[in-house]
């Protein structure tokens, strides 16, 4: 069974538990694969309590490195089926890549620069911010961005709350409009760099991404930059109503949930950086 966990094109995010759970009441023993690409380190994804048997990432994502690296995390079950697996493979063949792995090597040339940059991805997402927080500004961000798009009049692409991407806002268009113009126009006056709709050809659309190193005062501006970008394409969108709605969104989960927490961790990391010092 293979599953897109959070849909880069409609921006849909899929219950792998519920999924993980049907498999078993089917009583199917299928190997359950999961692409993480766009969600693996920006919301919870539990590998071992959904009894995923693969999960697919990249670096480009919520690890904020350029792309490069594809990451696989592999359990024993799919590694027993590769074992017996007949398809014919060699540099996509993970066994030599486990038994080099266990002894601090690859059996190719790997991409030390990458790699050495995972290390440091990892550090700022575990270490320095932790995954909590992580989640819960991706959660932050993503109420915000709706809290906009609902403020313009427009709709998500995704309409089950419990579905919102908490990664990337698909927004629907009235005909007058394209996807594409609002893309170029964003590129063309602002540098904004938005994304067209993906998948349904009939739904009119474009995507806005909001995942990895990004924080409120950049989807603020990002936000800004639609908001011109709409308006400028003739869209009734009142100039400033967007905005206003994403800050009071910002404010109300700040005073919810981690302001102080977040103060917290700068004054211990500046306390720990003078004590070093
Ligand atoms: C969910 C998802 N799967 C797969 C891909 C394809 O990844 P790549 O372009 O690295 O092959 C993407 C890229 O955006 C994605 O978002």
């Amino acid at each position: 069974v293979l599953v897109v966990h959070n849909e880069t094109s409609t921006g849909v995010t899929s219950n792998i538990a519920e999924i993980r759970e049907a498999m078993d009441r089917a009583g199917h023993d299928a190997l359950l694969i999961v692409d993480a690409i766009s969600s693996l380190a920006s919301i919870p994804f539990r590998f071992d309590d959904w009894r995923v048997d693969v999960c697919l990432s990249g670096s480009q994502k919520g690890l904020m490195l350029p792309p490069g690296l594809g990451i696989l995390c592999v359990g024993p079950r799919a590694i027993a089926a590769s074992e017996s697996a007949k398809a014919a493979r060699h540099y996509f063949d993970w066994r030599p890549v486990l038994k080099e792995n266990a002894l601090g090597f690859y059996p190719y040339t790997p991409a030390t620069l990458m790699l050495a940059g995972l290390r440091d991805a990892l550090r700022l997402l575990i270490e320095d911010e932790g995954l909590e927080a992580v989640f819960g500004r991706h959660r932050r961000l993503a109420q915000g961005v709706r809290a906009g798009v609902a403020a313009w009049g427009l709709t998500t692409v995704s309409r089950d709350a419990d579905c919102h991407s908490q990664t990337l806002t698909a927004v629907e268009l009235p005909d007058s409009i394209s996807g594409q113009d609002v893309v170029d126009r964003a590129r063309a006056l602002y540098g904004l760099s938005l994304g067209v709709g993906l998948g349904e050809p009939q739904i009119n659309s474009f995507r806005i991404g909001h995942l990895g190193a990004l924080n409120e005062l950049e989807v603020l501006a990002t936000l800004g930059g639609v908001e011109m970008t709409l308006h400028g394409l003739g869209l009734q969108v009142e100039l400033g109503s967007g905005l206003a709605a994403c800050e009071r969104t910002f404010l109300d989960a700040r005073a919810t949930d981690g302001a102080l927490d977040a103060l917290d961790s700068v004054r211990a990391r500046v306390g720990a950086s003078k004590a070093a010092s």
